[in-house]
């Protein structure tokens, strides 16, 4: 087996290495595509469904065709896990829309560039989990259409450095008083007993694990209610999660600087999180 990953370009599976893209490729130039991360448990994708479903909207809301039909998708990502010498696995896919002379408009009878890439599953470790984490927050001021996963994150990553820059894990952000998500996560927060979600509306991104979170909370016998959350109502709640592919949930026991929530992951947290674990393969 080679040394390099090996990740699938264009229907081609190569070592990363030698897998290149022209530098007029408008994923390049405008960010111009749309991407997905999928979680593999066990060499077997998580809520694969939702993740094509998702990426068809994706690509819907910036008039792309999908280049794949969902058994085809299904059948590239299987073939690039099975290169992979890891069981749990965490897919990257994007597709741009293609290589073409420098012009904002759409290009037309261009192909779309696909690739795809699998790196081990960088789930949370212990700590994490049992202490929680901590966050800053910040006004979202992103564009409006944050329910699109596409690949021109520039809002997201200076999101994301404002977490490094104070030694947190994620920034969550409000918008004009409301909840609305974090950098690379869903928030939801507890209050009395009941997870309050903000709706998935155009200014948060429809996250896979939102959904299995939403499940899971009802599973472990709490109501998942999901209505616009006050910064008022995020600040002052007895729990904050953060939900994502990579981070599954976790507790938020820091924000800003300060002890949030008791400083320690609560009681509907531990249970959710339990059942999250007994039921995500
Ligand atoms: N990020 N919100 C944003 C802005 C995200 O980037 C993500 C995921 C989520 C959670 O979505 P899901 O539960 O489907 O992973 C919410 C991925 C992991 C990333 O960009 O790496």
């Amino acid at each position: 087996m080679s040394a390099e990953p090996i990740v699938h370009l264009n229907g081609e599976y190569l070592p990363i290495g030698q897998a290149k893209v022209s530098v007029l490729d408008r994923g390049f130039i405008y960010g111009d595509g749309v991407y997905e991360v999928i979680p593999v448990y066990g060499r077997k994708p998580f809520r694969m469904p939702h993740h094509l479903a998702r990426l068809q909207r994706s690509l819907d809301g910036i008039r792309l065709a999908n280049p794949h039909d969902d058994a085809q998708w299904s059948a590239l990502v299987d073939a690039l896990v099975a290169r992979q010498p890891f069981d749990d696995q965490s897919v990257y896919l994007q597709v741009t829309r293609g290589v073409a002379k420098r012009d904002h408009a759409f290009p037309l009878g261009v192909a779309p560039t696909v690739f795809m890439m699998s790196s081990p599953l960088p789930t949370p470790t212990p700590e994490q989990v049992e202490r929680g984490v901590a966050v800053v927050t910040a006004e979202d001021n992103r564009w409006h259409r944050c329910d699109l996963k596409t690949t021109s994150l520039l809002g997201n990553v200076l999101m994301r450095q404002l977490a490094v820059d104070a030694d947190a894990l994620e920034t969550v952000m409000f918008r004009d008083g409301l909840l609305t998500e974090a950098s690379a996560s869903n928030v939801m927060v507890v209050r009395n007993g009941i997870v309050l979600a903000p709706p998935k509306d155009n200014f948060i991104l429809p996250g896979i694990t939102y959904d299995a979170a939403a499940d899971f909370t009802r599973a472990a016998g709490f109501a998942f209610e999901i209505r616009p959350v006050t910064r008022a109502e995020a600040l002052g709640a007895d729990e904050m999660w953060l939900s994502s592919s990579t981070k599954e949930v976790l507790a938020v026991t820091t924000l800003d600087g300060r002890p949030f929530a008791g400083g320690r992951p609560g009681p509907v947290f531990k249970r959710v999180h339990a059942t999250f674990q007994a039921g995500k393969r």
